[in-house]
């Protein structure tokens, strides 16, 4: 198996050769924009490692790796719309640099294109690679639903909150790490359980993301610090700021419910209340109790120690991640 850099590495030059040369170009240049623009890249990497973990290929998983980027970008610009962010990993977000209307188009187009490279699979790899596609993309959409629904109430529970997590960002990493098992051949016991790890692995990784849209540094972290506190997210961290600071809880729930207030403010008063609480540290245990609790599925996974380990350091490496 090959290190984590040498997987993104390949990754990388695949992707460089998907660049769409084509017309119009406003629909497909927001497309190489958003794709090219950097990011992680965590999830095709991890349908790479997956593949070869089970003896498979990394070759062979290149196009559903490069799907799951496809549609994972896609959901980003979608989400960016949703969220009314103005930046997406340092840079102009695609509906703020082109509009709102591109953003929608671009990213149904990529939408398409990530359900297209399946078709260069023998049909029954394709046919479980885009029944398992299908079925984690409409529960994304179900977990953007709720987080965009959860904005507007001040009701939520930590299990709604883990649910809406669950659906809008862990189920694509459990997919992207089923892909390279199903491109593999592997068993459906190994396939369910590396599911199982990757689903965990990403409720710790969204953890760690609202963790960092709070008091990540504005100069690494890509994305608008406070963001979440703005547009009134109800995150981890706002839920355990309500369940553990009986006194702020009105506090909070006044500067969260709110649209017409001087943001920067805002989000400095929030975050006092997140750290006060104890709701941050809380935050960064949770974010180590799922990394752990996905640890623990390894466990029984017919692989390797060595293929274990390099799981392991991936997962480590996560869940300290500063961007
Ligand atoms: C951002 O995902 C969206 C979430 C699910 C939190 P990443 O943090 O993987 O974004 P990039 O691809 O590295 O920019
Ligand atoms: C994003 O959640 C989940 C999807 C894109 C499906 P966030 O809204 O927290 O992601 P960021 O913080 O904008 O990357
Ligand atoms: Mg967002
Ligand atoms: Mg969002
Ligand atoms: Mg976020």
């Amino acid at each position: 198996m090959q290190h984590i850099e040498q997987y993104q590495e390949v990754f990388l030059n695949y992707l460089k050769s998907f660049t769409l040369n084509k017309e119009p170009k406003n629909l497909y240049s927001p497309i190489n924009y958003i794709l090219q623009l950097g990011g992680k890249r965590l999830r095709p990497i991890l349908t790479l490692m997956t593949a070869e973990a089970f003896g498979g290929e990394a070759e062979d998983a290149m196009d559903a790796a490069l799907s799951i980027e496809v549609f994972h970008n896609f959901s980003l610009v979608h989400d960016d719309i949703m969220d009314a962010a103005p930046l997406r990993r340092g840079k102009t977000t695609v509906h703020e640099k082109w509009n709102l209307n591109t953003g929608i188009l671009s990213g149904d187009a990529m939408l398409i294109m990530a359900y297209q490279l399946f078709e260069n699979y023998e049909p029954e790899i394709f046919q479980a690679l885009a029944k398992l596609f299908s079925k984690t993309a409409l529960e994304v959409c179900e977990g953007q639903q709720y987080d965009i629904d959860f904005e507007t109430r001040d009701d939520v529970t930590i299990a709604e909150y883990l649910k809406m997590i669950e659906y809008k960002t862990a189920v694509l990493v459990g997919a992207a790490m089923k892909m390279g098992a199903i491109v593999a051949k592997s068993s459906h016991e190994d396939q369910n359980s590396i599911y199982e790890f990757g689903r965990l692995l990403g409720i710790a990784f969204q953890l760690q993301d609202d963790y960092l849209d709070a008091f990540g540094n504005p100069e690494t972290f890509g994305k608008q610090v406070g963001g979440d506190i703005i547009e009134n997210k109800k995150t981890y961290l706002y839920l355990k700021t309500i369940e553990l600071g009986a006194d702020d809880t009105l506090n909070l729930k006044t500067l969260m419910s709110n649209s017409d207030v001087n943001n920067e403010e805002k989000v400095e008063k929030v975050k006092h209340l997140f750290t006060n609480s104890g709701a941050a540290e809380a935050t960064q245990d949770a974010v180590k109790t799922y990394t752990n609790k996905a640890f623990k599925v390894l466990d029984n996974l017919n692989i390797t120690e060595d293929k274990k380990q390099s799981l392991r350091i991936f997962g480590q490496q996560l869940m300290n991640r500063r961007v």
